[in-house]
């Protein structure tokens, strides 16, 4: 008798509230032991206990656990909470996001193809296209978000197209609706990296996309203290992306996957207040005499503010902006903060902020940079969950 079950399809429909699925759907549980949590499956290997009886489901859901690369109970019940959660008939998790978006890709893509993409990207993932796709033989065309959200692409002779919902670090938000319907129209798969918009704020696959990718390093595990991916996709293309975890090697091990799926049971709480924060903090520095710019997908003035309320439910915890004294004004404000540490990354409870030049898109030319719209002075920062009124207050004195 099978005495292991996943909480998942078969207790909880999607009818259920987000908090709900995200504490309840997807956990291990077997009634031999009673144990209310997943455990950390910390084996590299499994035995077949009983050949002849039918056998848990592993990754491919249809054969024995046995080897962790493979597939393993802890990853499994990361997966099944996700996909719960972004509304994705299966769901891979990886070891980071940069895994999740390669072996993704690369399961569509063969020599000769051609991939469609969004400009505005993470600067790894720009690096992927635009440096190792072509020397493989996939090519890869690049247009800007505002050319791509306009709707006059052709897709003819394109394999996939690729976006990010909300694009780092400059906060435009695509299209989805608009591009998931297209791409159906053609018949060609979306793929939309929904990082910044995490499922709170964001099904993409309620909007046509066939593959959501997330770094779950940043919001889903949330507290800075992990490196994970994970892919939602429609059950047919399940063989194809496990194929390519597989073979790259880029499956997470079960400590990060349980701090996933720990992270995943919070997320609605704590992106709540996220969006809360991000959203006054935002709004404060719109009325700031010291700053020239804001880039935040909430605010009514915001070029993308009509498409973000389109496509979003929530305007995210991120917030980018320029002061009008440009990057030495940027970097005296930044050595000032009290409660925003100046680092890399993003989605964890903790404030922080970034010079995206200097990190996340170091990896671009500077022609490329300046392509993209990011400015050496341009700020970027991760809004926490702490209390508003105390970092409005952190930003009010190092600002001067
Ligand atoms: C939007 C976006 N996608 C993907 C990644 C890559 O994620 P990871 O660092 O987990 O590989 C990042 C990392 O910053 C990101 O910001």
């Amino acid at each position: 008798m099978l005495m292991v079950k996943y909480l998942s399809r078969v207790s909880l429909i999607m009818n259920d509230g987000f908090n709900t699925r995200a504490v309840q759907s997807g956990e291990f549980r077997d009634k031999r032991i009673g144990n209310v949590t997943t455990p950390i499956f910390e084996t590299s290997t499994f035995y077949n206990p009983n050949p002849n009886e039918s056998a848990y489901t592993d990754h491919t859901r249809n054969k024995p656990y046995m080897y962790t690369r493979w597939g393993n109970p802890t990853l499994e019940s990361l997966e099944r909470k996700y996909a719960s959660l972004d509304a994705v008939e299966e769901s891979l998790s990886f070891s980071s996001g940069m895994g999740a978006i390669t072996s993704s890709v690369l399961s569509l893509l063969k020599k000769g193809d051609r991939l469609l993409s969004v400009k505005e990207l993470y600067g790894e993932t720009f690096v992927f296209f635009t440096r190792y796709l072509p020397s493989i033989g996939i090519d890869v065309d690049i247009v800007k978000l505002d050319e791509m959200n306009s709707g006059n692409v052709n897709l003819n002779g394109y394999v996939g197209l690729y976006t990010e919902s909300v694009v780092n670090p400059t906060l435009g938000v695509c299209d989805i609706q608009l591009l998931g319907k297209m791409t159906n129209e053609a018949g060609i798969p979306l793929f939309v990296d929904a990082t910044f918009a995490t499922p709170y704020n964001q099904n993409p696959s309620k909007l046509g996309a066939a593959f959501t990718l997330h770094s779950g390093t940043k919001y889903i595990g949330g507290h800075s203290d992990i490196l994970l991916g994970l892919a939602g996709f429609e059950r047919k293309n399940m063989e194809a992306v496990w194929g390519k975890r597989k073979l790259l090697g880029a499956s997470p091990d079960p400590i990060q996957a349980y701090l996933g799926l720990r992270g995943l049971k919070t997320l609605g709480l704590r992106m709540k207040a996220h969006n809360e924060n991000a959203f006054e903090i935002a709004k404060f520095l719109s009325d700031h005499k010291r700053v020239a710019k804001v880039l935040y997908p909430g605010l009514e003035g915001f070029a993308y503010n009509k498409i973000a309320k389109r496509n979003l439910t929530g305007f995210g915890g991120m917030v980018s902006f320029e002061l009008a004294g440009g990057l030495n004004s940027a970097r005296d404000m930044a050595k000032k903060l009290r409660l925003f540490s100046y680092a890399p990354s993003l989605g964890g409870v903790e404030s922080l902020l970034t010079l995206p030049a200097e990190t996340s898109h170091l990896s671009l030319t500077p022609a490329e940079r300046k392509e993209a719209g990011i400015a050496d002075g341009l700020v970027r920062m991760s809004v926490g969950i702490e209390n508003k009124e105390d970092l409005i207050e952190d930003l009010k004195i190092a600002l001067g």
